[in-house]
């Protein structure tokens, strides 16, 4: 197996070469814009570390993993448009540089750009898996934008939800390099529940990093959750346990439509704070993480190759970016 920065520098070169045709710029330009602006690569690298993992040629899957990455950044710049974000990875998102209509129409054609690149791995459990786990992404945004409006949302609402907008595809990423290795279905599906518990703890640390991260680091803004009234594990343990005073302050800042932007982030961090409910995001994130490294030693690869993706699974519950 190489190292993360090796299979990094794959992927960053496959992406650099897409060709993207020149006209409509104000089409295409967006797309290699957003694509340039970097990021982790966390699902394409994962989807090459599967496929070298089980015996198979990383350059047969080459093109899932662009593609992969590809669909990634479609999602974010429609949920960019959804979250009225105005930065990502430290620059301004597509709609505030451009405008909703050029996120819109750029995003639908990275999607499709990214269903061509799967497509060229002419495997169809790869394309099948790729199409269910698009369409759980939405289901997930969708729930993500409904609970905005809700007081009453579980925190077993919350990890479905999360599930489908997020965990889903990094499940998806190993699996789909399992796959083209030509995997059995047993080891197919362990990574795809090692990924699936990686990225229920990889949105859990989103969610704490919205409220605590550098956003030097982390790269967005922080409060955009608390801006939206997302129902985040924090805000929902909350929900769960202010008593007295608390729940009126809790009221005021989710229903007052006046509130000033670093008046309420302020508020509902101390409110969390006070709490306590950071440390059990914490909690649920070790757990999540402990399932995934279970699924990884259950597999039938290396220790080498275990100690690997173990160490990714570590290293991404505790990121900062
Ligand atoms: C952002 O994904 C959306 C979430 C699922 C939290 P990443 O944190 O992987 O974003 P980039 O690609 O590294 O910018
Ligand atoms: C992102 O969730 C999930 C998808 C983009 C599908 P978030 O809305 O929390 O992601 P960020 O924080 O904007 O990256
Ligand atoms: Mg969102
Ligand atoms: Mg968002
Ligand atoms: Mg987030």
């Amino acid at each position: 197996m190489n190292t993360f920065q090796q299979y990094l520098d794959t992927v960053n070169q496959a992406i650099a070469n897409i060709p993207y045709p020149k006209t409509p710029e104000q089409l295409y330009e967006p797309i290699s814009y957003h694509m340039a602006l970097g990021g982790k690569r966390v699902r394409p690298v994962l989807l090459l570390m599967a496929c070298d993992a089980m015996g198979g040629d990383p350059a047969m899957a080459i093109d899932a993993a662009v593609g992969l990455e590809m669909f990634h950044n479609f999602t974010l710049l429609h949920d960019d448009v959804m979250d009225n974000a105005d930065v990502r990875r430290g620059k301004t998102t597509v709609h505030r540089r451009w405008n909703d209509n050029t996120a819109i129409l750029s995003g639908d054609t990275m999607l499709t750009i990214a269903t061509q690149y799967i497509a060229r791995t002419a495997n169809w459990p790869v394309m099948d898996l790729f199409n269910k786990t698009a369409i759980e992404i939405y289901e997930g945004q969708q729930w993500d934008m409904d609970y905005e409006h809700l007081n009453n949302v579980t925190v077993e609402e919350y990890i479905n939800m999360i599930r489908l907008k997020t965990s889903v595809l990094l499940g998806c990423a190993l699996k789909m390099g399992a796959l083209i290795a030509d995997s059995d279905s047993e080891q197919a599906d362990l990574f795809y529940q090692a990924g699936v518990n990686m990225g229920l703890a990889f949105q859990l640390r989103d969610d704490v990093l919205d409220v605590w991260g550098d956003p030097k680091t982390f790269g967005k803004e922080i409060g955009g959750d608390i801006m939206n009234n997302k129902k985040t594990f924090l805000l929902i343990n909350t929900m769960l346990l202010a008593t007295g005073d608390d729940v009126n302050e809790l009221r005021h800042w989710l229903n007052d439509p006046y509130t000033i932007r670093d008046e309420k982030v302020a508020g509902m961090t101390a409110l969390y704070e006070r709490l306590g409910v950071r440390e059990l995001a914490e909690e649920a994130i070790t757990h999540y993480n402990d399932l995934a490294i279970d699924a990884f030693n259950r597999l039938k690869i290396s220790d080498e190759d275990k100690a690997a993706f173990i160490s990714l699974s570590n290293k991404l519950a505790g990121r900062k970016f």
